[in-house]
């Protein structure tokens, strides 16, 4: 796939559903539609959705406040993992908080989620600390931060 395939842009409400489609399977308490609604209308919120002939394939949800930014959830669908579709969206959203004035970017992930850890890594986040038990009982997350 040619990095140009994917077109990045700001979700709609018309992308709720799609979105709502991605969490589900992926992500282990999927957001509920009304958060979703304002992930993509509040002014201090930034949704991205990623389209690939059309259809949204993938999106990352962020939350800021002053010059921080804490990331919700970034999924790729399943059947186009491993296509550098989640590294795309994750480079633009990362400018795009530079360009917001954003200073800081905090995350949390589960400690065996192999593959966003890995991500995240690969752009410059580095672990500051351990949540025991944040997913539940005996799934802990790692706290993850990058100065941009
Ligand atoms: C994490 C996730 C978004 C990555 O999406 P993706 O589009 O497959 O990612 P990319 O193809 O851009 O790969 C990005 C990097 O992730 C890592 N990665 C991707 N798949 C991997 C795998 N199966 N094993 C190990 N590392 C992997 C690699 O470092 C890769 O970079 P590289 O190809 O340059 O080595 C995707 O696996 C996903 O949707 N997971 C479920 C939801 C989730 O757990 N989200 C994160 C927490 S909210």
């Amino acid at each position: 796939m040619a990095d140009t395939d994917l077109i990045i842009r700001p979700a709609e409400l018309k992308d709720v559903k799609d979105i709502m489609a991605l969490e589900q399977g992926s992500i282990a308490h999927p957001w509920i539609k009304s958060e979703i609604e304002k992930l993509i209308t509040d002014d201090n919120k930034i949704c991205l959705a990623g389209e690939l002939k059309g259809e949204v394939v993938c999106y990352v949800g962020a939350d800021m406040v002053l010059d921080e930014c804490s990331i919700g959830n970034i999924v790729t669908r399943k059947d186009h993992r491993g296509e550098g579709l989640a590294s795309m969206l994750w480079a633009e959203l990362l400018r795009l908080l530079k360009e917001k004035g954003m200073a800081k970017v905090f995350l949390e992930v589960e400690s065996d989620n192999v593959p966003a850890i890995a991500l995240y890594e690969k752009s410059g986040f580095t672990g500051y600390g351990l949540r025991r038990d944040y997913y539940g009982q005996g799934r802990d997350a790692v706290l993850m931060l990058k100065d941009i």
